[in-house]
């Protein structure tokens, strides 16, 4: 089964017997790491009661379009814009006719017409009713608006007749789902990320830290495992848990990130700092616990190296991607920081107090040598997957030209 983990999933369930399975998926995705928010036609609660699908998804279950309430909280735009991925099981043929012709007659096809995510459907119905060339006119015309039609299988069915129409079971949907996110834009390619904070030892047990969370950074190792890379993450002290399908390598003081960076950077091809790595560090951290004795104590502070500077500064060097958090003149600041280290391209996000370090949401600005990008505010996990694509875009275009220079050399 995939990884789903960070994901919001949207599982939209429509009138047929195969609805008695919602309750299982809505399970099997969650247990998947999946979020899941279930949007539910007036003929679904014919076969399976809202009740039942709140209880498993741990969140009201959403069924009118023209509902002032609903709307109020999280409205059909809301919940177009909150889904990572829309998945509709099953799908009933008259669901299937209904999005075939772009119709916003009902919560569930709006939400499908609104969203930016991916969309897939799992059909589920008598086999005459899916080999019937009206349904299948209808498929052909849904995949050409890039839905993705997962199933059906094939086999006995409520009905009693044998053939195409059951849907898929909850396990292989949760697979296809997974794999919705893999989008293998940097299938090949190793990248090495720095999450979190650092931790400066003044005594045993003191020490010069930050607000970093490391969720910024963690995001961005998981989306680019997604996007196919080897992944190599090495992180600060963090309450995380290690993302799968990525190396996590845990280190403490900038020092040790630097030096681990450099143990691992001749095989990567592109290198993310995210950390936010102490600039200072206490110049001798005692031995023993300091004790109180004077009234004022001071602390010599040295520079720590940095990190990003010196993987820049390597030849050959990855694609390098630094990070700033500024609290004003974000660009400017994040110019400077481009001309100074010798970037490729810096992310740049406004801090402050709800903004930043421990927010779940967040905004970007791309500031590369050519100009910028903005990524407006979103989940950390949409966020990063934004920031992946434009990066394998620009890998992709830096290979492409030097394949160029060198067939013509
Ligand atoms: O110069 P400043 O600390 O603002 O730059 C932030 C960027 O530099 C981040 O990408 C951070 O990970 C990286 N950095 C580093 N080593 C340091 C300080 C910052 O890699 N010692």
């Amino acid at each position: 089964m995939g990884s789903l983990v960070n994901k919001r999933i949207l599982l939209g369930v429509t009138g047929g017997i195969a609805a008695y399975k919602s309750a299982d998926l809505v399970r099997r995705l969650r247990d998947a790491g999946a979020e899941v928010r279930v949007v539910m036609t007036a003929s679904a609660t014919e076969f399976i009661t809202p009740l039942t699908l709140q209880a498993v998804s741990g969140h009201p279950v959403y069924r009118h379009l023209l509902d002032t309430d609903a709307e109020a909280g999280m409205g059909h735009i809301e919940l177009a814009r909150w889904a990572d991925a829309v998945l509709v099981a099953p799908a009933s043929a008259n669901f299937l006719a209904r999005l075939a012709q772009g119709r916003a007659d009902d919560l569930l096809s709006t939400v499908c017409l609104a969203t930016e995510a991916p969309v897939a459907v799992a059909p589920a119905m008598n086999q005459q009713m899916w080999n019937n060339p009206a349904t299948q006119s209808n498929l052909t015309a849904i995949r050409k608006n890039a839905v993705r039609i997962f199933g059906p299988a094939e086999g006995s069915q409520a009905c009693g007749e044998v053939g195409p129409g059951r849907m898929l079971e909850p396990v292989e949907l949760v697979t296809l789902t997974s794999e919705l996110f893999a989008t293998g834009e940097l299938d090949g390619l190793t990248v090495l990320v720095t999450a979190g904070p650092t931790w400066e030892a003044i005594d045993p047990v003191r020490g010069l830290t930050n607000r970093s969370s490391g969720k910024m950074g963690y995001a961005v190792a998981e989306a680019a495992a997604e996007a196919g890379a080897k992944v190599i993450l090495i992180s600060g002290p963090t309450a995380l848990a290690d993302p799968a399908r990525v190396r996590t390598i845990r280190v403490t003081s900038a020092q040790e990130m630097h030096d681990t960076v450099h143990q691992h950077v001749a095989e990567a091809n592109i290198f993310i700092g995210v950390a936010a790595v102490a600039d200072y560090r206490p110049a001798r951290a005692a031995e023993r616990k300091l004790k109180k004795t004077e009234t004022k104590l001071t602390l010599e502070l040295e520079r720590t190296p940095d990190i990003l500077a010196s993987v820049a500064a390597l030849r050959p060097a990855p694609f390098t991607v630094g990070f700033a958090a500024e609290t004003e003149n974000l660009e400017q600041h994040a110019r400077t920081k481009l001309e100074n280290k010798k970037l490729d391209l810096v992310a740049a996000n406004r801090v402050g107090a709800d903004l930043g370090f421990a927010a779940d949401e967040n905004s970007l600005l791309l500031v590369e040598h050519e100009g910028v990008t903005e990524l407006p505010v979103q989940p950390k996990a949409k966020l990063a997957r934004a920031l992946i694509r434009h990066v394998a875009a620009r890998v992709r275009a830096k290979n492409a030209a030097s394949v160029h220079v060198l067939r013509r050399s």
